[in-house]
């Protein structure tokens, strides 16, 4: 969709609109090789060549970022012929059409991202990234060290080995154990396998952190828009798996 210039470059964070329009005024924009100077000049991020003092600006207009706090009893695709929910029922006022980045199952709950932007999406989801996933476990019972040096050290399921996991016990009461399991594989039911490999029984699974984002003060249902830094901070590798902060430690839930 065309915009005037100075919003697509407030939108791409080069300068603010009031600054942007300097920028145009002074002949330091260029619109698909031709210096521009009238200001209510448009263009379409998605099809035009933007440039800022020679620099080419990443299209960044129309495109959605949102974290999600995907409540259990919702599910990550887009269609379901049993009628059952799907996770952009919970979205209100997002006309562009979005969808998550991986998937969790039915029963997990937690931080999910969703967007229109295919290409972000990819890369994120590229086993190159490798983007450390941290989950809370609720499991029946005790849990031993053995089974948290065992998970830890990858556990062998039908697809193959897990590969080295952070594992720890974060709280216990008579009936319940929470696990804190990160991984950065994202295999079909890997914690539930990752559990069952070890014989626990998962009573209640949900993700509180994606490389450095987490879930914060978000409540089921709840989303965000991400900030621009966010958007990009998640494909700089090597910033992914350090991610931000210690592990989120549990009281009881
Ligand atoms: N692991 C699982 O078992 N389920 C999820 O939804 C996510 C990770």
């Amino acid at each position: 969709m065309a915009e005037r210039l100075q919003k697509l470059l407030s939108q791409a964070g080069i300068a603010s609109r009031r600054e942007a329009e300097t920028l145009i005024v002074a002949g330091r924009v260029k619109l698909n090789g031709q210096v521009v100077t009238e200001l209510g000049t448009k263009a379409d991020p998605a099809t035009d060549q933007i440039e800022v003092d020679g620099k080419p600006i990443r299209p960044v207009a129309g495109k959605i970022y949102l974290l999600l706090y995907k409540p259990v009893g919702y599910l990550t695709t887009l269609k379901d012929p049993e009628g059952r929910p799907i996770v952009t029922d919970l979205l209100k006022n997002v006309t562009s059409r979005v969808y998550p980045v991986g998937r969790l199952d039915y029963n997990t709950e937690g931080l999910l991202l969703l967007t229109n932007d295919g290409d972000w999406a990819n890369r994120l989801s590229h086993p190159r990234h490798e983007v450390d996933k941290e989950y809370l476990v609720r499991v029946r019972g005790k849990v031993t060290p053995d089974q948290v040096k065992r998970m830890a050290a990858g556990v062998e399921l039908e697809d193959g080995t897990t590969a080295p996991a952070k594992v720890f016990l974060a709280s216990e009461s008579d009936n319940n154990s929470w696990l804190s399991v990160t991984i950065h594989e994202g295999r079909y039911r890997q914690v539930r396998r990752m559990c069952e490999a070890v014989s626990l029984a998962v009573v209640r699974l949900k993700r509180i952190r994606y490389g450095f984002l987490e879930l914060g003060e978000l409540k089921p249902g709840e989303y965000r828009h991400l900030t621009q830094a966010e958007v990009e901070r998640l494909l700089q590798p090597g910033r992914i798996r350090s991610g931000g902060g210690a592990p989120q430690r549990t009281g009881r839930r």
